[in-house]
């Protein structure tokens, strides 16, 4: 049986992929990005996916995961937050294994992070819930109970002070309102106090490409739950996205 399969994240601004081992949790080639085309648009992403996908050795005939920022339900892509509407109630399976002419298995990128730190990253043998957050351009989140994800849910957009929250604390608030750490935090405090409070999880992973400056925000928060940075830091959308495809291939 082969162990690899090919995962791809696609983001707002950047589309990158790899092949990976999905026994080890590990990339078997170089990531490569491609620019999101304008508009973000199905067909457009999906020429996209091809050109990546000529670009990665060994890719012929593999299995293709693939995370998409939006609710997936049995391929279908359900809503469309920070990327172009035409996505909402597309069958995104269907029409990528049309265009790449291979088997491909959707799923949302915040699940895909989540699977991944469930495999082979800080969620790896955690008893009881863990709840996933990755902070970017939006607030993705992703529930794991005892190692089994439980798809779909869309806490990044948690209903706080009459806000949905994500436009608050994403990391993209951060930048957008030129916010320290300090000041930051403070609106992260708020956000993980509810999801506490709410939830009462065994542990928060932090993931998302601020994660790698932890140091600078983690340590300011006040909470009962550990608090950690993801493991799986730039690939975590990949390694999740190749995890999902090869457990729904049949071989
Ligand atoms: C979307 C989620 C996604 C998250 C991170 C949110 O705005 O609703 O589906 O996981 O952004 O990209």
């Amino acid at each position: 049986m082969s162990r690899r399969a090919i995962g791809i994240d696609i983001g707002g601004t950047g589309i990158k992929g790899a092949l990976v081992d999905v026994k080890k949790g590990k990339l078997l080639s170089e990531r490569f990005r491609f620019e999101t085309p304008k508009g973000g648009t199905p067909h457009g992403i999906a020429e996209t996916l091809q050109d990546l996908i000529d670009q990665i050795p060994g890719s012929d005939g593999l299995p293709v995961g693939i995370c998409f920022p939006s609710v997936v339900k049995n391929g279908v892509t359900m809503s469309a937050a920070n990327v172009s509407k035409q996505w909402i109630g597309l069958d995104a399976d269907h029409l990528f294994e049309k265009e790449l002419k291979r088997t491909v298995h959707v799923l949302n990128d915040a699940d895909a992070a989540g699977l991944a730190e469930a495999k082979y990253g800080a969620a790896k043998n955690v008893k009881g819930l863990v709840v996933m957050t990755t902070l970017g351009t939006g607030i993705g989140t992703a529930l794991i109970h005892n190692g089994k994800l439980i798809p779909n849910a869309e806490l990044g957009h948690l209903q706080i002070d009459g806000v949905d929250y994500e436009s608050k604390a994403a990391y993209s608030a951060k930048e957008r309102e030129g916010l320290t750490f300090n000041q930051w935090a403070k609106r992260l405090q708020k956000y993980y106090s509810t999801l506490e409070a709410l939830l009462s999880p065994d542990l928060f992973i932090v993931g998302g490409g601020i994660s790698k400056e932890h140091e600078s925000f983690l340590p300011l928060l006040k909470l009962k739950t550990a608090i950690v940075p993801a493991e799986n830091r730039n690939s975590a959308g990949i390694l999740g996205a190749a995890y999902w495809a090869k457990k729904h291939t049949v071989d």
